[in-house]
Formats: C-alpha cells, structure tokens, sequence
C-alpha cells in the first residue's frame, strides 16, 4: 500500500477505505462519498461551515503560512515586494504571475492610466445617491453598475476580454472610490490626472481643491502605494472567496466584483480598520486599556484588529506598518491614537487569553491609523482597502475562469429542518400562541 494514501474504518460497516493523500496532506472530499452503508446512503460528507478546513480551489497567485507570520504573492515575499516594488508592478505580478520587465511594465502602467475615466453617467448615476451614503455602498453600487457599461465582459472565456476588464476595473477603480468621497463631501468630481502616479492621482481625486495641479506629497504617496502594496491580495478570504464564488456562475467580472466589494464591507472582514479606530477611540486613554481588555477575557466584546483565521503568528503585514506609521506621523503630524495601540499590544501580546488563543494584531489594526492621520474619515478605510484588493480579485477569478476543475461553487447542507409535513388549511392551523411560539426565531 502506497504511503501517501489514508485508510479509513468505516466503523458502522467495518469496511476499509483507502483514500489518496494528495498535495502533502489533502484528500478530496469526493472521495469520501464512496464510504456508504448501503446502496441507499448518499455517502459521507464533510461539514465545515465557514470552510475552516476545506480549500476550495488550487492556486498559484498568493502563499500564506499563518503559523509562521509569512506571506507572498507569487512567490516573493511581502516585506521585499513592500520595500522594493510599488503598486502598479505588484499588481502587474499578481494578476500575470511574473515580475515585468521595463518594457512590459510601461506598458501596464500605460494600459491602465488609459482607464482611469469613467463614462459621464456613471457621474449621473453616482449623483442620486444621498448626501450622507456609505462609499462602500456608492462604491459596490457603482462597479455593479460598470456591467451594464461593459456588455462585452460577459465573454469570460475570451483571454483579450479577461484582460480589458482588467485593466479597465485596476484603472477606474480609484475614480469610482473619489467620486464616492466626493460625494459625501458635496465636493465637485475631480477627473484623473493622468500625469501622476496610481496613488498619486488617487490623493489628487480626493483631496484637490482650486489648486490647477495638485502636488501629492511624496511621503504620502509612498505610504499609500505600500499600504495598497500589501492589500493586493490575501488568498481565499472572504471577499475573494465571494469573488470565485459568484464567478463561478459565469457572470461578468464587474458584477463578481461588486460582490466581493459587499463581502469586503463587513466589520469582520474590511471594516475592521474603522472597528479597531473605533475601539481605540473610546478606550481614549492608556489607563483605560486594562478594563477593555477585562471585557474582551470575559467575552464581553473582540478586540478589533485582533485575530485572523489564518494568521495564528504577527500578521506581517502589521509588523510592516506598525514602523511604517512613524514616518506617515512625521508628515501628518502623530495620530494619538498609535500610543493607545502599542500599547494595547503590548498588554494583549503578554496576556494568556490572548497567547492560548495565538491573537496577534492585524493588518487592521494599524492601517486605520495611518489612514487617519492622512486625513480620510473612517468610512473611506474599507474603500482603500478594495482598491489595491482589485488585483488580487481579477487575479483569482482569473484563476478560476480558467481551472477546469472549478464547477458552479453549489456546498452541500445537513438538513435539520422539519420531516414532511402535510397541508392544513388556515381555519386548522395551531393556535396564535403556538404560532408565535414557533415562528419567535425566524428571521
Ligand atoms: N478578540 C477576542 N477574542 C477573539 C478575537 C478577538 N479579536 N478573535 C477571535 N477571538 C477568540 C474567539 O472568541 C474564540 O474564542 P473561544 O475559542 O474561546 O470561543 C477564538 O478566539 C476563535 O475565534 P473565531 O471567531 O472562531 O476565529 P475565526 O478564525 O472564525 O475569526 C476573525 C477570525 C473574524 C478575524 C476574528 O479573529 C475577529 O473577529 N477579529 C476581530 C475583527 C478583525 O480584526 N477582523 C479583521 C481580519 S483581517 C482582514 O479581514 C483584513
């Protein structure tokens, strides 16, 4: 019997199975469904809800070993893609696999500055949303809405087609976001200059006032394109999981996209920055901390920008911004709120409730405050985060297109829910209370 195979005892049966052990250690849960007790079982299943073991594809683009702390994008690290790359080549890599040459990289960087505009009734469009919309929700609204611009996304098939949706959506994503920011503000749309750079004429959208030419500062500049550096992709997380999953149904990318921007809006998930703001808001004071984190041991509430369903070490996208903010502070001025941070860590990171249950900080536990002291409101965090995440996005559902193993993404259910039952007529049916009794959880 080979060695890279797993026997299982059917206990009920006392058959034996021998199952492949693929990739260093996965099995396929179809492999399971021959495990039967009778040519009227369905076979053995898996549940695992939230996919807490289960990988749901193969993949290439993104390497994470959350025990160790290590991340990187086609097979380069994190720190040395965030201290040597910037945004746009790192975009360039995740979603074509190489690092370009120059050649190749102007050419990128050419091909998605052409795609900073969006049509004028995208502007209409955006102009009925109320003055005081979430841009997240402006901004998932309005990359659904790029499907109907585009009718020539639905050939996902198409490999040119694949490519014009993606430089189409990195390029016109900072607008849409700008526009969205704007919006809140009343502020006139300010339309891309193509001039300067990704994150530079990203600052340029958001912040230009009656200046001719807006003047991003390069310290600025810079630590936007490293944030945006390390936002770029995060394999199978929520949001891309949302990507690939409505992918696989086969519509446009911009309606997957739209998709994955909702999954991303959730607190647990891209809303976290504004969350651990939040949380260091209030706590306001380092004598504060100890109470908080009291509450947190007691199961009260989480400590925002803590934890990560994979990471069971420092996030090391953390580690790269926790340094990171001080030279952001050096321009901005400090935000406060880093010395209630560092602090909070220090304390989590010496505590057994968080050291028995391996809680590190987050990428969002610092970004926040970095965004912050750059002056965005906390609404706008979760939109900079899916700007840089649009690669990594094109990338996997680029991936998915393309594996053909990938079928419509359909998980199976353990049904716990009432045997057959059959019709009463109304006049018939319980009695108001029991009615009320039974109907008390739904929904
Ligand atoms: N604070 C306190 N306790 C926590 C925290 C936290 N932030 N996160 C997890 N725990 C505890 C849970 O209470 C649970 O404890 P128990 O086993 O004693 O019941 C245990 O750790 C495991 O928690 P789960 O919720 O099962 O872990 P999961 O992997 O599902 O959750 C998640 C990961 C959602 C990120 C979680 O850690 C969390 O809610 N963190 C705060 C929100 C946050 O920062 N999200 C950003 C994630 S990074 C990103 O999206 C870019």
């Amino acid at each position: 019997m080979a060695n890279n195979t797993l026997t299982i005892t059917d206990n009920r049966t006392g058959k034996k199975y021998d199952v492949p052990i693929e990739e260093g250690g996965v099995i396929r849960a179809m492999d399971l469904r021959q495990i039967k007790t009778g040519a009227d079982d369905f076979g053995l299943m898996t549940y695992d809800p939230s996919f807490g073991n289960t990988a749901s594809c193969r993949s290439r683009v993104t390497y994470i070993d959350g025990d160790k702390g290590i991340l990187r994008y086609r097979g380069y690290p994190i720190e040395e893609l965030a201290e040597k790359s910037n945004y746009l080549e790192t975009a360039y890599l995740i979603v074509k696999g190489e690092l370009p040459d120059q050649a190749h990289y102007d050419r990128w960087k050419h091909n998605i500055t052409i795609h900073t505009m969006v049509h004028e009734n995208i502007k209409m469009f955006m102009e009925g949303f109320r003055y005081d919309s979430h841009p997240m929700g402006m901004l998932l609204s309005t990359v659904g809405a790029l499907s109907t611009f585009y009718p020539d996304a639905s050939a996902i098939h198409d490999l040119e087609s694949r490519r014009l949706q993606t430089r189409r959506l990195i390029g016109k994503i900072p607008t849409l976001a700008a526009f969205a920011f704007r919006h809140t503000r009343g502020l006139p749309y300010v339309y891309p200059d193509n001039d300067l750079s990704y994150t530079g004429n990203l600052l340029a959208m958001l912040f230009k006032m009656t200046e001719l030419t807006y003047k991003p500062n390069p310290v600025l500049e810079r630590a936007l394109d490293v944030l945006f550096i390390l936002h770029a992709d995060h394999e199978q997380n929520c949001s891309t999981n949302a990507m690939r999953a409505v992918g696989s149904s086969q519509p446009d990318p911009y309606a997957c996209a739209s998709a994955a921007i909702s999954a991303l809006y959730g607190p647990l998930h891209g809303g976290a920055n504004e969350a651990a703001i939040r949380m260091l808001m209030e706590i306001g004071s380092v004598s504060a901390i100890p109470a908080l984190i009291k509450k947190v041991k007691e199961g009260e509430r989480r400590l925002m920008g803590f934890g990560h369903r994979v990471y069971k070490n420092y996030d090391p996208r953390a580690k790269i911004l926790k340094h990171f903010a001080e030279q952001v502070f050096e321009v901005t001025g400090r935000n406060p709120l880093i010395d209630i941070a560092v602090e909070l860590e220090r304390i989590a990171l010496q505590d057994d409730y968080f050291i028995s249950h391996k809680l590190y900080p987050n990428v969002d536990f610092y970004s926040g405050i970095i965004y912050q002291a750059m002056g965005f409101p906390m609404t706008m965090f979760p939109v900079l985060f899916a700007i840089p995440r649009t690669s990594g996005w094109m990338a996997q559902w680029a991936e998915m297109v393309r594996d053909p193993e990938q079928k419509i993404a359909r998980p199976r259910q353990v049904y716990i829910g009432e045997s057959t039952r059959h019709y009463t007529p109304i006049q018939s049916r319980p009695k108001p209370t029991q009615h009320e009794d039974a109907v008390s959880e739904a929904i």
